[in-house]
């Protein structure tokens, strides 16, 4: 994507080159406009090297490609960060005396300013108006986050971190097709304890759970995300979503536990999760050793099948999802596999993927087949864990109807 990063002249530039920095390594396209009071914080090389794009602040340089108006027509997405008092005033007046001001004129596409200042400003009556206009205009208002500024002092008025920001910003551009709707998922790997240092548990990583809390809440759902064992990494961006409340689970007991509570007032119930079907038959207080003879085989007992009962007791009109990870020899017998699991389960769809000792867990990209009633093939989606996520909502909103 095509994204315009303007850079006002205030301390928080030096967190703008690691937002420029995570925009790209994403893969989008940046193009960073500094105002000139921005390059007394952090200079033109930086920005340059940094967003691999020629940089000026001057509306006087590239004429012949009319660059203070093209530039902005080219955006898909403008971001203004950090964002000063001044250049909040200059925005409301719509002043155009520099590249950054020509080109938030001449765009259409979404805008998303992060203030940063002292707190004395942020609250000032002009202030709060131009920030209330800005907000009327359609321009997102991301932050500022209470907490220290350079004087010392602390308070309203500090810059949201780069990842807030792109998390946000890059929200701007998602469909709310999902505008309120309330679910449940669930996601990662239970794992069972046979002592306080053992467990028997499983490979997933939680990813493709964590891109489907995301994206429905990119999409304006409320989530309820229960994760179960998930690395802080992978949780980081659904933990920091506005739309999203992250509840822990470790055993299969504790998620059915947060999963029923969660499924309370859901209209969709996402079970991602790779749930252990079986528990050791009891937990020793102390660490197991070889010399008791305890750990040459383990008794284990069968956990309740959560999805199923989740699917059993659902009120009407309400959509249950169940995940299916199959390691199939040829693709019609993991059709008909998971066919026969979402009639035995008793859920509306049901997500098969196919995963082997090199493929589906810990890595990036899937590859789905979503099933829906009588066995039909509704959707197949691959690439990144995220839009397989995107197809699959698509999927689960044509079913709400
Ligand atoms: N699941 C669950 N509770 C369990 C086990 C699984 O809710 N105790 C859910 C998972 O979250 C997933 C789906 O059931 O949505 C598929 O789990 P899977 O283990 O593949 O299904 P099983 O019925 O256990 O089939 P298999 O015998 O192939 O393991």
């Amino acid at each position: 994507m095509n994204i315009v990063v303007g850079v006002t002249g205030g301390i928080a530039a030096y967190k703008t080159v690691h937002l420029v920095r995570l925009l790209i390594k994403a893969g989008h396209e940046v193009t960073v406009i500094p105002t000139e009071d921005a390059l007394r914080f952090v200079g033109l090389p930086t920005w340059e090297s940094i967003s691999r794009n020629a940089v000026t602040t001057s509306v006087h340089e590239d004429v012949a490609r009319v660059r203070h108006v093209a530039l902005g027509q080219a955006a898909e997405l403008v971001i203004v960060a950090p964002a000063t008092a001044n250049t909040i005033a200059r925005m409301v007046a719509g002043l155009a005396d520099d590249l950054l001001g020509t080109t938030l004129l001449a765009t259409t596409a979404p805008v998303a300013v992060a203030p940063a200042m002292h707190t004395e400003m942020w609250r000032h009556p002009a202030t709060q108006a131009n920030i209330a206009t800005l907000h009327e205009r359609g321009v997102a208002i991301l932050g500022p986050a209470e907490g220290e500024l350079t004087g010392g002092d602390s308070g309203p008025g500090r810059m949201l971190e780069p990842e807030q920001i792109m998390d946000a910003a890059l929200g701007l551009l998602a469909e709310r097709d999902l505008d309120g709707l309330r679910v449940a998922v669930s996601a990662g790997g239970t794992r069972e304890p046979l002592d306080p240092v053992r467990f028997l548990g499983n490979r997933s990583s939680g990813r493709q759970g964590v891109a489907l809390a995301l994206a429905a809440a990119d999409r304006g759902a409320e989530v309820v995300l229960v994760a179960a064992n998930i690395e802080d990494a992978v949780l980081a961006g659904a933990a920091r979503h506005p739309l999203i409340t992250v509840e822990r689970a470790g055993t299969a007991a504790e998620l059915g536990d947060a999963m029923r509570a969660a499924s309370e007032d859901a209209a969709v119930i996402v079970m991602a999760a790779a749930v252990a079907d079986y528990r050791p038959a009891e937990v020793a207080e102390g660490k197991l050793s070889k010399e008791s003879g305890l750990l040459e085989s383990i008794e284990l007992v069968q956990n309740e099948d959560i999805v199923a009962s989740l699917a059993a007791r659902r009120h009407p009109g309400q959509i249950v999802v169940a995940f299916a990870a199959e390691t199939p020899q040829d693709g019609e017998e993991m059709l008909a596999r998971a066919r026969r699991k979402r009639e035995r389960k008793g859920v509306d769809l049901l997500v098969v993927n196919e995963v082997g000792w090199d493929r589906g867990f810990e890595a990036l990209e899937n590859a789905v087949q979503v099933i829906g009633e009588g066995g039909a093939v509704l959707a197949r989606a691959a690439g990144s864990k995220r839009d397989v996520a995107d197809d699959i909502w698509d999927v689960i909103a044509q079913s709400l109807g």
